[in-house]
């Protein structure tokens, strides 16, 4: 059992932000793997590293420097996570779910996850988009296990609609609207940091999963417990082993984000402005 309590260091980390940053978000975006230049688009207010932040984790793999950039999409009022932890670096799931709670305490309503994941549906091909429909999450610690935190949410959430029907049609529409293809599946998390065997990938499919990665699944859960409502879509970088001959490698996925990048970031720049 901890001695600090999760909510009592979430609200540190608040106070923490709160001293230097007034901002009020109404739209979290967790940048994933070719969101990294996210922020350009906005008309950026203020800037906080996570290392500022007391209590807050902080990322160990290269390439995922954390740090929160409050600022406008045009009007609209929004934080960008630049940078997440994983659960693959040895943090206590808590903390792998901390940020997401911290942003409902600092007074947003709607989360918008992103990543990179492996193709699991066969129709799909590196570089496509998927429209998170739902989730398996059942191969990783379940974020809310432990003491239930009363002042975020209760004991048994309900999770038939983790990803919210009208943002998904807001998202489905747009990308219809700026002539950007999207696929739509059930996004499912495993651990890694190992990439899965073509036997694993095989059980996965017959799970019901069409795309494989190693994050948002419990960021999700924990958003919907805290009553944020969520949204996501995820760049298959490449497919998920034993479909092709290739060995698969980080430098590949990076690859096929940074070139999905443009359609990613028009896909949720403009599906964020079509938020209610
Ligand atoms: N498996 C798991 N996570 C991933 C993959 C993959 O094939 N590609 C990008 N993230």
């Amino acid at each position: 059992m901890h001695l600090d309590s999760i909510y009592g260091k979430l609200e540190r980390c608040l106070a923490c932000i709160r001293e230097k940053v007034d901002f009020v978000p109404q739209t979290v975006l967790v940048l994933g793997s070719g969101l990294g230049n996210f922020a350009d688009q906005i008309q950026v207010e203020a800037e906080l590293a996570y290392r500022e932040i007391d209590g807050f984790p902080v990322s160990t793999v290269a390439g995922h420097a954390g740090k929160l950039i409050f600022g406008y999409l045009e009007e609209r009022p929004i934080v960008c996570m630049k940078g997440r932890v994983h659960f693959y670096e040895g943090y206590d799931m808590e903390d792998v779910v901390l940020p997401v709670r911290l942003m409902k305490l600092l007074g947003a309503r709607t989360v918008f996850l992103t990543n990179a994941s492996g193709g699991v549906n066969p129709d799909f091909a590196a570089g496509d988009l998927m429209l998170i429909t739902d989730q398996i999450s059942c191969f990783v610690r379940n974020p809310l296990i432990g003491p239930n935190v009363e002042e975020l949410g209760t004991r048994f959430p309900d999770m038939s609609e983790i990803y919210d029907k009208e943002l998904c049609g807001v998202i489905r529409n747009t990308a219809k609207e700026q002539g950007i293809a999207l696929k739509e599946g059930v996004y499912l998390q495993l651990t890694g940091p190992s990439f899965e065997s073509p036997a694993e990938v095989r059980m996965l499919r017959m799970l019901g999963a069409d795309a494989v990665g190693m994050s948002t699944a419990v960021e999700a859960i924990a958003a919907r417990h805290a009553g944020l409502r969520v949204c996501g879509v995820s760049c298959v970088c490449n497919q998920a082993a034993g479909m092709t001959e290739k060995p698969l490698s980080h430098e590949e996925v990076q690859e096929a984000a940074d070139k999905a990048a443009p359609l990613f970031t028009k896909l949720v720049k403009e599906s964020i402005l079509r938020f209610s």
